[in-house]
C-alpha cells in the first residue's frame, strides 16, 4: 500500500523546501501542486485573459494541458508540451495563479492530474486543499504555517537572491492579499483539515520542521 503525506498551508510557510527535504529523507516523490496552478496562470497571462473575468478563465482553461514529469527526482511542469519551470516563479504569475485557482472549472480540470500522481506511488504533496479535497484519505495531513511577517521576509530574501527588486513592504502586502484570496474563496479554500496536525515554522529551521513532520509520519506508521 502506498502512502500519501498532504501538506497544506499559506504562501511562504516553507512548504516546498520542507516537503522536498522530507521527500529526500523518506525516498518518496515530492509533488508541488502550486506549480500546476502557476502553469495554468502562465497560460492565462499569455492568452491575455482578464484576471477578473472568471467566465473566460473557465472556458479557456481546457486549452491548457498541464503535465508533470520527474527528472532526477526534480519536478518539471509542462504547459502544452513546453517546460515552464523557469517561467512560473514571478509575482505576476503568483497573483494570476491565486485568481485563476479560485475558479471552480480550473480546479476541476486540474484535480485528476493531482490524484493520479498519488495513486501508485508514495508521495508528499503540497498545496492548499490537498488534505481537504485532493487526497481526503491521505495517510498524514499537516497544516504548515508561519506568521505573515516571517513568510514575507523569507519570500523577500528568496526574490532578492534571484535579483528581484520588490521591497519587503510590497511582498508583505502581497502575502496578506494572497492569504485573503486563498482562504476566502468559495471553492476549496485554504483551511486546516480537521484531522491535520498544525506545524508553525515561524521559530523553526527547515531541518527542525522536516524532523517534526518525519516524527508525525512515524506516529502514523509511514
Ligand atoms: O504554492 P504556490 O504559491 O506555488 O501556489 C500558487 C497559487 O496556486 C496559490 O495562490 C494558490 C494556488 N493553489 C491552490 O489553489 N491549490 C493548490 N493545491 C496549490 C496552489
Amino acid at each position: 500500500m502506498s502512502y500519501s503525506i498532504a501538506i497544506d498551508g499559506p504562501a511562504g510557510a516553507g512548504k516546498s523546501t520542507i516537503a522536498r527535504l522530507v521527500a529526500k529523507k523518506k525516498g518518496c516523490c515530492y509533488v508541488d501542486t502550486g506549480a500546476i496552478y502557476r502553469a495554468m496562470a502562465l497560460f492565462m497571462l499569455r492568452s491575455r485573459v482578464d484576471a477578473s473575468d472568471r467566465e473566460q478563465i473557465a472556458q479557456k482553461c481546457r486549452e491548457a494541458r498541464v503535465e508533470l514529469a520527474y527528472e532526477n527526482g526534480e519536478q518539471q511542469v509542462f504547459l502544452n508540451g513546453e517546460p515552464v519551470n523557469g517561467l512560473i516563479r514571478t509575482e505576476q504569475v503568483s497573483q494570476m495563479a491565486s485568481k485563476t485557482a479560485a475558479v471552480p472549472a480550473v480546479r476541476e480540470w486540474l484535480i485528476d492530474l493531482q490524484r493520479g500522481l498519488a495513486k501508485s506511488r508514495d508521495v508528499i504533496m503540497d498545496g492548499r486543499d490537498i488534505g481537504t479535497c485532493v487526497l481526503p484519505e491521505a495517510t498524514v495531513k499537516i497544516y504548515l504555517t508561519a506568521s505573515v511577517e516571517v513568510r514575507a521576509r523569507r519570500r523577500y530574501l528568496e526574490y532578492r537572491e534571484k535579483g528581484g527588486t520588490e521591497t519587503y513592504e510590497e511582498i508583505c502586502e502581497d502575502v496578506a492579499k494572497r492569504d485573503a484570496q486563498d482562504m476566502g474563496r468559495a471553492i476549496a479554500p485554504l483551511k486546516q483539515a480537521e484531522d491535520a496536525v498544525l506545524v508553525d515554522t515561524s521559530e523553526m529551521t527547515i531541518e527542525q520542521a522536516a524532523d517534526r513532520i518525519l516524527e508525525i509520519c512515524a506516529q502514523k506508521g509511514c
